[in-house]
C-alpha cells in the first residue's frame, strides 16, 4: 500500500492514529500522536518548535547563561556543546514534536531575533500528564517570561486528549521555580525526599506540583 493513500495531509493535527508506510510486502505501522500546536503567539513571546536554523540563536542564549543554568538544569553540566550537536539536538526535538512524543519548544523575542529561553512537554510521568520544564535566559530573567510561557504550555497541554494534569518538578530550594508554578495556580501535592540528585550530583529532594483538568460541576 502507498503512503499517499492512507497518510493524513497534516497528522500533526489528528488525535493519535495509526497509518501503515511501505510497499505491501514490508508494511510498517507508524504511530502518529496529537501534537501542541507547532507555534504558540503570547504578549510578548513567540513559543515555537525548534528548527536546525536556530542553532546559532540556541547556542548565544546558553553560552550566556551557564553560571545561572548550572545550579538547576542537568544537562548544563554537559554544555557548552558545538554548533553541530546543537543542530543535531534540535533536529531531535524536531522529529519528536512532528511525532507527538515529547514537546521541546524554543521561547523568542516577538522579533524571533533573539532566544529567551526554553521550555518543554515531556510524556515521561503518567499516561495522562505531561512534565513541564522551562528556564530563561540570564539576562532576561525576572521579567514574567516563564510564567507568560508556562501559563501557555500548560493550556497548550491540557487541551491534548487524554491529557489531564501537568507536574512541574523542582528542587525545593529553586525559589524562583517554584513561584512560577505557584502563581499559576499549581498545588504542591508530593515532596519525593531524596530521591534525585543536583546536576552537580549531591541528594536532594523533588516538590512535585500539579495542575489538572477543571472537572465541570
Ligand atoms: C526559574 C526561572 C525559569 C524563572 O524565570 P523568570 O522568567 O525569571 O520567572 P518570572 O519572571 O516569570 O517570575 C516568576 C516568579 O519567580 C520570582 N523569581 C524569579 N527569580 C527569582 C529569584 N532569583 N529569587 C526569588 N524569586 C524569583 C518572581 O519574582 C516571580 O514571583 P512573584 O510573582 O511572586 O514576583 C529562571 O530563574 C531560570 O531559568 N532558572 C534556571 C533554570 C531553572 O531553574 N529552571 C527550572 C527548573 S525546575
Amino acid at each position: 500500500m502507498l503512503l499517499s493513500q492512507v497518510e493524513p495531509k497534516d497528522s500533526r493535527t489528528l488525535s493519535p492514529s495509526l497509518y501503515l508506510l511501505g510497499s505491501s510486502s514490508h508494511l510498517r505501522v507508524k504511530v502518529v500522536r496529537e501534537t501542541i500546536p507547532p507555534r504558540i503567539d503570547t504578549a510578548n513571546l513567540v513559543i515555537r518548535r525548534w528548527s536546525e536554523a536556530d542553532a546559532a540563536l540556541l547556542r548565544a542564549a546558553i553560552d550566556s547563561s551557564l553560571d545561572h543554568l548550572r545550579p538547576w538544569m542537568p544537562w548544563a553540566v554537559q554544555e557548552p556543546a558545538s554548533l553541530d550537536d546543537t543542530r543535531a539536538r534540535l533536529a531531535g526535538y524536531s522529529a519528536a514534536f512532528d511525532a507527538g512524543e515529547d514537546f521541546v519548544v524554543g521561547l523568542f523575542n516577538r522579533e524571533e531575533s533573539f532566544v529567551v529561553g526554553g521550555a518543554g512537554l515531556h510524556r515521561r510521568i503518567v499516561d495522562d500528564g505531561l512534565e513541564l520544564g522551562y528556564w530563561i535566559r540570564s539576562n532576561q530573567v525576572r521579567r514574567g517570561f516563564a510564567t507568560e510561557a508556562a501559563r501557555a504550555l500548560t493550556d497548550a497541554g491540557l487541551a491534548l486528549t487524554g491529557v489531564h494534569r501537568i507536574h512541574i518538578h523542582c528542587d525545593p530550594n529553586n525559589v524562583a521555580s517554584r513561584r512560577v508554578a505557584e502563581r499559576l495556580g499549581f498545588s504542591l501535592i508530593e515532596i519525593r525526599p531524596s530521591d534525585t540528585t543536583t546536576p552537580l550530583g549531591s541528594p536532594r529532594d523533588t516538590a512535585v506540583f500539579e495542575r489538572m483538568t477543571e472537572v465541570p460541576g
